[in-house]
């Protein structure tokens, strides 16, 4: 027989991005929720949430444990949760969403853009940044200069950057050169801050324009448009959670 997966049917409705636990309180108390069909007021009353159907407003709550979103990046936005001065990527989410304590697995500067993966499972954020993971992450990106055949065994040997740090080795693949702008691929096993615009200024080139494509197994979605967002497909979570050991 299955264990009984229980829980507090506030603490469900709160992490299902229904509010705090007060403001979960307060619905529960305006008779706005009913588990199997009926009404139901205890913040403590046990919910299995493998088999029980919980409403609110008459709308059913998919709980699930852990959220993960994939969002294409616009530029001029942090990767942070909260900023004093700039929007976040939180704050483009849902209002659903922006309840559920999510954060950027990740940064990218506020200039870049593309793929960043947004959760509230701690423990896959920091199997995913960790170096000995070996997650390997994709840019596109447009570079002031003409990058050359030199350039991309300096990347291949490691190239150190500024604090004297030698990067890891990095796959570096011209797409096209038209004008003294070259257009390349870059990738980068670590996540050092301003990682791949440190690498281009360590070989005399400036990037001008940058943006993620993958993060281990996962692509960007090229639908979404920039500041749009959408869950992981299952396939998607089962690909990035499946480490080299
Ligand atoms: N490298 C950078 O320089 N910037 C980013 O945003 C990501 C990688």
């Amino acid at each position: 027989m299955e264990a009984f997966e229980g829980m507090r049917l506030d603490k469900l409705l709160a992490n299902s991005g229904f509010g705090s636990r007060t403001e979960v309180k307060q619905l529960l108390k305006n008779g706005a929720v009913t588990v199997n069909d009926v009404r139901q007021k205890e913040a403590k009353f046990q919910i299995d949430v493998a088999q029980d159907l919980v409403e609110v407003y008459g709308e059913s709550v998919l709980y699930e444990e852990f959220t993960y979103l994939m969002m294409n990046k616009p530029p001029g936005v942090v990767s942070a949760t909260e900023d004093n001065w700039d929007q976040t990527v939180i704050d483009l989410l849902d209002e659903r969403d922006r309840l559920k304590k999510l954060f950027p697995v990740g940064r990218l500067d506020k200039d870049t853009e593309g793929l960043l993966l947004i959760s509230n499972n701690g423990v896959l954020a920091h199997n995913l940044l960790s170096p000995k993971k070996h997650v390997d992450k994709t840019y596109f990106a447009k570079i002031e200069g003409v990058v050359t055949e030199a350039d991309i065994t300096i990347f291949r040997d490691g190239v150190t950057i500024s604090d004297n740090y030698t990067c890891k080795p990095a796959e570096l693949v011209i797409l096209q050169v038209e004008n003294g702008v070259s257009d390349v691929e870059v990738t980068i096993q670590e996540g050092k801050f301003h990682q791949v615009k440190r690498m281009f200024e360590a070989v005399e080139k400036q990037v001008i324009y940058l943006k993620r494509l993958r993060m281990g197994a996962l692509h960007l979605d090229e639908t979404l448009a920039l500041g749009e967002y959408r869950p992981l497909t299952p396939a998607e979570l089962t690909a990035l959670t499946t480490f080299e050991k």
